[in-house]
């Protein structure tokens, strides 16, 4: 089955629209607006309720908003813990046995029930090991975990000690691992002898031995065993998490954290090389996701909510830790691929646990749509009441077939616009109240300010532009790590007092909100964001490459896929051996999810007379369309070449 995108205008014009049905709305949290209209009356008082209401606080704080742009202060004065709000407060209300998580394996058949209490008791344990290990509050704890459960406990422990964390994706590699540490300088690293991934065992032990290497900030390696399968330990520096955690007591005194203490980073591509440490604190940054992950969700006490993100990136942070954990919810986690060991494995998860609320991304739902409806159709989805997308533009037929095949033509489907810099959701529906758009992510959310606005910042009415936040909000990033200067440069520099966000948008005349994409060198792959520049540097760190240029080709599968055109040095023959040995190379540097899935090879790049690569041409070339603007060109015959040349490289492919 092929997956045609259509434009956004066909569908403006064709104007679907799911208003919430009556079904919904029964039992939906909100119907009306009186969220929107008591967020638009008194911002910073609706912020002041919410904090009162979703956070349990050691000391109530006795400011709302300092706002010195591009630098905020929510909630100055208060004292909390994130890991108390997570977990005691559920416990100590009497909803211990709740179940936290019900976990799924990637092998068929192993699975874990995990209560509130359970998961408590496996915190303390581990965040006195912490703290045995010389863990102070402040220090930063590196994590490069598998799916298991043992990847919240790490996060909740260090957010119990006040030490931040920084979560490195499993799929990332040892060199990405290695440049994080030493960005954060983190003292200790957590991570597992190897993971499972479609049958695989993933080196994580392996990757993070060579990480550590050049890592002279780190101390120990904490490590859990997961597959089993031998991995080599250094004596005094590696530990296994059972003997650390064996003798520890299931109790442990969170630290009563300053609103605005460092709760974690998170490591994302922008458009140089190095990516950055986005920087989360504690209270807003809590409040945020329980806010959000309740009223878009439609959170009810019974519900069974699955997030299918990887906890890796900030969508599993925040909508499968810290916003559900919060709000006391049902998860369900999974460790492996959709199709292990078959293609209805998600399915079967979502009967087995009568699982009310899924959400994940396009990329994901385009896959299922190729593998056909008959894997979803075997299994009873009648439990769902709602879905959700996130991490890239859905096309609309994605979304119709997602209500469809998976919602039954029932359920709403909620695209969630927001980014790892927001730290939740921005832009989406609440479900019993939106009118929905296939394509759309509807209107900011109560309480956010958001626009689409012109080269110079103005605001646009109706058409396109870039997509801008106008008003600072609580769960809003603090900054980059080490680097106040490149958080300045990178979201105010543009538009002074708005948040530039990377994405072009429309807007149309309903207010609601179409996007578009990045308008910068970053790709969104799978809903994966890598930078152009990044992938770039490492193909020219490979000894044949003498220069390099990555473009983004669309895909109907994975929305992006990276096209990379390359110039060899003197002595290299182009083949296709070598071929493969670069996108290899890449993965090893990088991680496998930015392997270019095109190269082709030039003998030169297409060059101003200034010498700047022109990659508006590249992607023209990619996407095998008829060239723009060829006149600033320093040598025109370079690109009917390289045309010829990225033509023969995708017949190939096909
Ligand atoms: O381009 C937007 C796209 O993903 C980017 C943020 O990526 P990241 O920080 O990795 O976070 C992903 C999960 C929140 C955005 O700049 N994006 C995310 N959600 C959507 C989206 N694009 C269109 N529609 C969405 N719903």
């Amino acid at each position: 089955m092929s997956v045609e995108i259509k434009t956004i205008d066909t569908l403006l014009e064709e104007r679907r629209t799911f208003p919430p049905t009556a079904e919904f709305q029964r039992r939906a949290r909100v119907t009306d607006d009186s969220l929107y209209r008591a967020a638009e009356a008194d911002p910073e008082g609706f912020w002041a309720e919410q904090a009162r209401r979703y956070i349990s606080w050691y000391k109530p704080f006795d400011r709302v908003l300092e706002w010195n742009l591009p630098f905020a202060t929510w909630f100055g004065g208060g004292r909390m813990n994130v890991s108390y709000n997570c977990l005691d407060r559920h416990v100590e209300a009497g909803r211990g046995d709740k179940v936290a998580y019900h976990w799924e394996a990637e092998p068929l058949g192993e699975t874990r029930t995990i209560t509130y209490r359970d998961l408590l008791d496996e915190v303390c344990r581990f965040a006195n090991a912490l703290r045995a290990l010389g863990v102070k509050k402040g220090d930063r704890v590196g994590i490069y975990m598998p799916m298991i459960p043992e990847l919240p406990v790490a996060m909740l422990a260090c957010a119990r000690i006040g030490a931040p964390h920084s979560v490195v994706f499993g799929g990332f590699s040892a060199e990405a691992v290695r440049d994080r540490m030493n960005d954060a300088e983190a003292v200790l690293l957590i991570t597992a002898d190897e993971g499972w991934r479609r049958g695989n065992a993933v080196p994580l032990k392996r990757n993070v031995d060579e990480a550590v290497e050049r890592a002279p900030s780190i101390r120990n390696v904490v490590v859990v065993r997961r597959t089993g399968n031998e991995v080599p330990m250094r004596e005094r520096r590696d530990l296994w998490y059972h003997d650390v955690i064996h003798d520890q007591p299931t109790t442990c005194e969170p630290e009563q954290m300053e609103s605005e203490d460092l709760l974690f980073t998170l490591y994302t591509s922008g458009t140089t090389a190095k990516p950055k440490g986005i920087k989360h604190t504690t209270a807003g940054y809590h409040l945020y996701t329980m806010f959000t992950h309740d009223y878009v969700f439609d959170i009810q006490p019974d519900t069974v909510y699955w997030c299918a993100a990887d906890i890796g990136w900030v969508t599993g942070h925040s909508y499968i830790v810290y916003g559900p954990l919060g709000n006391g919810v049902t998860s369900v986690m999974y460790e492996g691929t959709p199709d292990y060991p078959n293609k209805d494995r998600w399915w079967s998860i979502i009967a087995k646990h009568g699982v009310t609320v899924l959400y994940c991304a396009p990329t994901a739902i385009r896959t299922f749509m190729k593998w056909g409806p008959e894997h979803p159709a075997q299994h009873d989805l009648s439990s769902l009441r709602l879905l959700g997308t996130v991490g890239e533009p859905i096309n609309p037929e994605a979304w119709i077939w997602y209500r469809e095949h998976i919602g039954g033509n029932r359920t709403p489907v909620v695209d969630t616009w927001w980014q790892t810099e927001t730290g939740g959701i921005m832009i989406a529906p609440l479900p019993g109240v939106t009118t929905l758009k296939p394509g759309s992510a509807t209107k900011p959310l109560p309480g956010i300010s958001a626009a689409v606005v012109d080269e110079q910042g103005q605001i646009i009415k109706v058409g396109g532009g870039y997509a801008a936040l106008l008003k600072p909000w609580p769960g809003m990033l603090r900054g980059i790590w080490g680097d106040d200067e490149r958080y300045k440069q990178t979201y105010w520099a543009r538009f002074g007092d708005k948040y530039f966000a990377g994405d072009g948008a429309r807007i149309d005349d309903d207010g609601d909100f179409w996007f578009m994409g990045r308008v910068d060198d970053v790709m969104n792959v799978a809903g994966h964001r890598i930078s152009t520049t990044e992938v770039e540097s490492a193909l020219v760190d490979h000894p044949a490459v003498a220069e390099a240029a990555v473009v983004a080709k669309s895909d109907a599968e994975t929305g992006q896929a990276i096209s990379a055109f390359v110039t060899l040095r003197g002595g290299y023959d182009e083949s296709t051996e070598l071929i493969v040995e670069l996108r290899g190379h890449v993965a090893k540097l990088i991680g496998p999810i930015a392997r270019p899935k095109w190269i082709a090879f030039t003998p030169d790049l297409p060059k101003t007379r200034s010498g700047k690569i022109m990659r508006r041409l590249l992607r023209d070339i990619a996407e095998n369309r008829q060239l723009g603007d060829t006149t600033t060109l320093a040598d025109a015959g370079i690109v009917a070449d390289l045309q010829r040349r990225s033509q023969e490289e995708q017949d190939k492919e096909a």
